[in-house]
């Protein structure tokens, strides 16, 4: 992580950086984040990233602990203080500190706030995440509004490191029907063999991903058929193409499931096509 991080008003050298052991996102896992890709020094999607943030505040009656604009400094200026311009920007937002209790505490404590920036070698991240590489199936084991950017990510964490465990980059997760919902981190995309382009509807217990939507509008630009909705895990490995989204893997092609490969085992012509679309439209639309 970079040297300074922000914590509830101050800025804070990384390694003294601390909440409360009564924070309730410690606690209770009572806390939402937003991660921001950094490019060339810019927040890529802003809009679509505080969108987000405010939903997911509001869903669990968590106050917005600033408005738009202290957060748009804060972010910036904790990417200026780290010297850092490419990487990744997080953001998490707890309930506060209140002596331990399930229920929200009445009155609301003031909502804990963190920042922290990881500096990422563009070169190597491109290189590697380029490249693409094998995704294992696992049972979706979440609860049921994963639709809220949560710190809750247990079964996220497990998942991705059983995935690591063999040798693949990340774990796609099934429903009780046998469908994709997304990755541990990610959201999932296949190009069937008709060469439509699925993405599991936001109707699903899915997270709703910024970089999901923005590619969903790059795709209609390029009328390329898109089917928003579930498709099974035989279907995905039956695929031309998959690929998955992410504000820390832009679009990364899958090239094997549960060691079947993808199409000819290398990364797909639309995979690719559309990341260096993604990546060209957040260079010129990052936020600096
Ligand atoms: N993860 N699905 C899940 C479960 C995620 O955690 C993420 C993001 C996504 C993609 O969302 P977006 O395109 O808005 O980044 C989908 C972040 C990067 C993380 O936890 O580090």
């Amino acid at each position: 992580m970079g040297r300074i991080a922000y914590v509830n008003g101050a800025y804070r050298r990384h390694a003294e950086a601390a909440v409360h052991i009564e924070d309730r996102g410690f606690q209770f896992a009572d806390a939402v984040y937003e991660v921001w890709a950094l490019v060339d020094g810019g927040l890529t999607d802003w809009d679509g990233h505080i969108a987000r943030l405010k939903r997911s505040l509001g869903e669990l009656e968590i106050a917005e602990p600033m408005s738009e604009a202290a957060l748009s400094v804060v972010l910036k200026e904790t990417v200026r203080r780290n010297g850092v311009r490419d990487g990744l920007v997080y953001l998490q937002v707890s309930r506060g500190q209140a002596a331990r209790d399930h229920a929200f505490p009445d009155p609301a404590p003031s909502p804990t706030v963190v920042v922290t920036v990881k500096p990422i070698d563009p070169k190597v991240m491109h290189a590697k995440s380029e490249a693409g590489g094998a995704v294992i199936s696992l049972p979706d084991q979440r609860w049921g509004r994963c639709d809220i950017k949560t710190v809750g990510l247990l079964p996220n964490a497990m998942a991705k490191t059983a995935a690591r465990a063999q040798g693949a980059i990340e774990a796609w997760l099934v429903d009780a029907d046998g469908c994709v919902t997304e990755g541990s981190s990610t959201n999932a995309w296949i190009v069937d063999a008709a060469g439509v382009l699925r993405t599991r509807d936001i109707g699903a217990n899915i997270l709703r991903g910024v970089t999901r939507a923005t590619l969903l509008e790059i795709a209609k630009g390029l009328q390329i058929p898109v089917v928003e909705g579930p498709f099974t895990l035989e279907e995905a490995k039956a695929a031309k193409e998959a690929f998955f989204t992410a504000a820390s893997a832009f679009v990364t092609p899958v090239t094997s499931i549960d060691g079947q490969k993808i199409g000819d085992g290398r990364p797909g012509p639309v995979a690719l096509r559309l990341r260096s679309l993604y990546i060209g439209g957040a260079r010129n639309s990052a936020r600096v």
